[in-house]
């Protein structure tokens, strides 16, 4: 069974990258399981806190450490990544010498109802993981923009974006198994 966990990166309960999310989940394959990594509770992340078991802490970094792969679907919040996801990926990095991002493959996509796709944050995501040793998926790329116009009621309910997005889920789903 390959392992793949998904971290949304926008807490936000009406998510367009929530709702993105969950259509590529839905179109994992027999052998392939999707499970989400909870961000929001995460107290923010400092150094002083290494020595010491939070169990929080303790819960994401198992389940990354235990994935094949690791999915991130997140907005962009100005021009940046969304404070959540910094602090995940900060808190999987330590203690110094056990991140469990060495060597772990990792895909970005990002949403926006901008023009732009959120593709600031994508970047942003893929250089912070790139440089923490992540196997970082750089193709096929999705920085989905105008998401807004693409879903109804929480559905990808547009045909062309619900194809591109399903072209994606069988190259990621794929890596993740190889
Ligand atoms: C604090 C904040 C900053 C934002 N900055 C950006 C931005 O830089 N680029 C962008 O494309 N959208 C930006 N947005 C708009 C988000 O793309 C929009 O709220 C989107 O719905 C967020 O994704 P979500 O629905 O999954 O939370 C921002 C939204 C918030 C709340």
């Amino acid at each position: 069974m390959t392992q793949i966990a998904l971290i949304v990166g926008s807490l936000a309960q009406q998510s367009l990258n929530r709702a993105v999310a969950e259509h590529i989940a839905a179109q994992a394959p027999a052998g392939v399981s999707v499970e989400t990594v909870v961000i929001g509770d995460l107290p923010l992340y400092t150094q002083d806190r290494d020595a010491d078991t939070v169990p929080a802490y303790e819960r994401v970094r198992a389940q990354i450490k235990a994935a094949d792969a690791v999915l991130i679907v997140s907005p962009e919040h100005n021009r940046a990544m969304p404070a959540a996801v910094k602090n995940l990926i900060d808190i999987a990095s330590r203690p110094a010498g056990q991140s469990v991002w060495t060597g772990k493959k990792a895909a970005i996509v990002t949403a926006s109802p901008g023009a732009y796709g959120g593709i600031n944050a994508g970047l942003q995501i893929r250089l912070s993981l790139q440089s923490l040793g992540a196997d970082v998926l750089l193709a096929p790329e999705v920085f989905l923009s105008r998401a807004n116009t693409a879903l109804e009621n929480g559905e990808v309910t547009d045909e062309r974006t619900a194809g591109f997005l399903n072209k994606f889920a069988a190259a990621f789903y794929g890596w993740a198994a190889a």
